[in-house]
């Protein structure tokens, strides 16, 4: 049985395709830039780009199980794909975001579109949805790096940040093993806490303190309306929100990190349950990441 991981390179499909290999699967993954994988010589490797979907009916011969991260403009034209090349089963990453408390929210909206795709594909599905990534905080690498102090939005919100692995192993558990058909299954890490805490643990992975700026109010918003620019547009282009809505984005981010400030981050158990042990901690996940916050 060949399983296909597309994203290989991304924070989840490289442990995906690492964790099916050590299971001793037949594995196939797809990148846009093929030659910049890093593979064991055993897995093939594909060309494939959710912007030309055709790219995935090549990718997709002979495949039974395949591991998706895909975008609304792309999983339409691969579910063909994969309809017409026999899969029989599809992972998907998906988001918490897609049940939560705001279902019209625009991250909801977005992973509801590939859901919505794969449940008419016809092909049996299962749904990875996870919460807030513990990856996200790659995002204070280079400033760790550099020595300069981390500015954190609202440093005291809390989050209950799941690593990469855990996401990954789900996905695998699902991809290799039956009962999973139909399953949407929600996943966060196993602890409640601030951003702030975070950096901390980073700090004690690499031995030193690492400071931080707290950024709240309007300064927030401008970090935000900086950082959120080019993912607007693209939100655009795909349909997903109107160009009248974006400015409610950052203020949605805003209301996000205030409430957050609250605490405690809510906990889903549900990874724990599929996979008989315990979610890896922040501080696991500073320590496994420790290359990357040091030169
Ligand atoms: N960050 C969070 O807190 C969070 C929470 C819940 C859900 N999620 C969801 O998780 C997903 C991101 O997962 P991740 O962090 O593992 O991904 P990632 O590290 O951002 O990597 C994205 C992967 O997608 C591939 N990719 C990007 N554009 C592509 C295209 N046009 N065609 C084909 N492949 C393309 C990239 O591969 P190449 O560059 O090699 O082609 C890369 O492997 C998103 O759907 C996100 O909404 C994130």
């Amino acid at each position: 049985m060949t399983i296909l991981v597309t994203g290989a390179t991304g924070n989840v499909g490289r442990h995906v395709v690492d964790l099916l290999v050590r299971a001793g699967a037949d594995v196939r993954a797809t990148s846009r830039n093929p030659e910049s994988l890093d593979l064991p010589p055993q897995v093939e490797v594909r060309r494939a780009d959710l912007n030309d979907p055709k790219t995935f009916e090549q990718a997709l011969q002979g495949v039974e199980k395949v591991f998706l991260y895909t975008q609304p403009a792309g999983v339409q034209g691969v579910m063909e794909a994969a309809k017409a090349a026999g899969v029989t089963h599809a992972v998907l990453l998906s988001s918490r975001a897609v049940s939560g408390r705001d279902s019209d929210h625009w991250i909801a909206r977005w992973h509801r579109t590939m859901e919505a795709a794969i449940e008419q594909s016809g092909l049996a599905w299962t749904f990875v949805r996870p919460g807030t990534f513990a990856a996200n905080s790659l995002q204070w690498a280079r400033s760790i790096r550099n020595g300069e102090p981390v500015r954190l939005l609202y440093a005291h919100s809390h989050v209950s940040p799941i690593h990469e692995r855990d996401i990954a192993e789900v996905s695998t558990v699902a991809l290799l093993q039956e009962g999973h058909a139909g399953a949407k299954y929600h996943i966060t890490g196993g602890e409640s806490i601030s951003q702030a805490e975070q950096l901390a643990l980073i700090g004690q992975a690499i031995g030193r303190d690492v400071a931080f700026e707290d950024i709240t109010g309007d300064d927030a918003r401008a970090v935000l309306r900086e950082r959120f620019s080019s993912r607007i547009q693209e939100l655009v282009q795909d349909g997903v929100v109107d160009r009248e809505a974006t400015s409610g984005i950052v203020e949605d981010r805003i209301r996000y990190y205030v409430e957050a400030l609250e605490g405690p981050a809510e906990i889903d158990r549900t990874a724990e349950r599929v996979l008989g042990k315990p979610m890896r901690t922040f501080a696991e996940w500073a320590v496994d990441h420790k290359a990357d916050f040091t030169n």
